[in-house]
């Protein structure tokens, strides 16, 4: 079974069987028919880079719906399904003018591995809309509610990529949205710029969302088009006495701060001083757009693009003595 069209990369692996599950029931009884080692459990396929055939049963978590659970004049909370697309959920909250995800639009994967890495763009993260999220123990089959504070969100971090590592499957995800007073974030230089071109001066969540799509369109590229799995990288954070130094030597050099000591560096920027830039080997490339992103022509087995992904590691680390890590999942 090829697992190409499942995973944004489009990267051609084969899995020894795949089963789809759209309940909860369902997904219960495929976990309770296989052991824990035997299943690969696999969301939007977003976020990862596949690199060998797999040899365990795909479980796909197809589980769908969104509900309205809780609503008065100013927020609604809505409970949404594991299997949902996520900016199909974006689109679906903004025609019913709430207000929240609107940052997050054109973010690619599904609803229940939105919390994994507590997605985020242009000033906005998961966390900042997140309720809470229901979840199944692969091995016991318990359920468990996890809340804002048990997911111990950072920067495309939370328990789940850590301690709680591969032992719960995400079923139902719930979010937090205004309904009035909505909270319009355009702190990000480009979302400022893409209003003023069109000339917007009291942006509604609709506008915030098409300034967005449009600043992602203009320099990330569409997996159905280009395979990829939006940044490859995350951004280094390195301590205050490191960015003085590169700031000496690299006046330009942009920067987030995080805290007194702590200076978040964007990653696609170092990728672009190497000159890596549009830089192919084969079928495995970085975009020439947005250095932080890889890309597949059509053919890169997993391994290519992970070896170009080591000789960016590399490249980086000569010219700036900083240790690019993944975002991704490598598999
Ligand atoms: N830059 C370059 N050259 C490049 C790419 C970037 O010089 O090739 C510079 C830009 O000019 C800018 C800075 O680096 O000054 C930051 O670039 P950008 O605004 O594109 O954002 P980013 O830091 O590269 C992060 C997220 C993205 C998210 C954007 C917008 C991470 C790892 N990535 O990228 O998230 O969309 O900010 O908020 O934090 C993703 O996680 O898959 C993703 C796309």
């Amino acid at each position: 079974f090829s697992l190409k069209p499942y995973n944004t990369f489009g990267i051609d692996v084969k899995a020894k069987q795949f089963i789809s599950v759209s309940s909860v029931d369902e997904l219960k009884h495929v976990l309770k028919r296989f052991y824990t080692e035997e299943i690969f459990v696999l969301g939007g396929g977003s976020n990862m880079l596949l690199t060998e055939d797999i040899s365990k049963t795909v479980l796909h978590v197809n589980i769908k719906g969104i509900q309205t659970i809780e609503q008065t004049e100013e927020y609604v909370v809505l409970e949404v399904d594991a299997g949902e697309n996520w900016h199909d959920l974006v689109v679906w909250t903004l025609n019913h003018n709430y207000g929240g995800l609107e940052n997050l639009s054109l973010i690619p994967g599904n609803v229940g591995t939105s919390p994994i890495q507590n997605i985020g763009a242009y000033g906005v993260e998961l966390k900042d809309v997140f309720v809470s999220c229901d979840a199944i123990h692969r091995q016991t089959l318990s359920h468990k509610t996890f809340s804002a504070q048990d997911c111990k969100f950072a920067y495309r971090q939370s328990v789940f990529k850590n301690e709680l590592r591969n032992q719960y499957i995400i079923t139902t995800v719930r979010f937090r949205l205004t309904v009035n007073n909505h909270h319009i974030k355009t702190d990000y230089g480009a979302i400022k710029k893409e209003l003023e071109k069109y000339k917007i001066s009291n942006p509604k969540p609709q506008d915030i969302s098409k300034a967005v799509i449009n600043i992602r369109q203009s320099k990330l590229p569409d997996p159905s088009v280009l395979g990829n799995s939006g940044s490859f990288f995350k951004n280094p954070i390195v301590s205050y006495l490191k960015y003085k130094d590169l700031k000496s030597q690299y006046p330009e050099i942009p920067s987030y701060k995080i805290d007194k000591n702590r200076i978040k560096i964007p990653a696609g920027w170092l990728i672009d001083q190497c000159g890596l830039k549009g830089y192919r080997d084969q079928d495995a490339g970085v975009h020439k757009k947005q250095a932080l992103v890889l890309v597949n022509y059509g053919k890169a087995s997993g391994q290519d693009i992970l070896n170009l992904s080591k000789k960016v590691q590399h490249e980086v680390f000569q010219k700036f003595s900083i240790q690019l890590e993944p975002e991704v999942n490598i598999i």
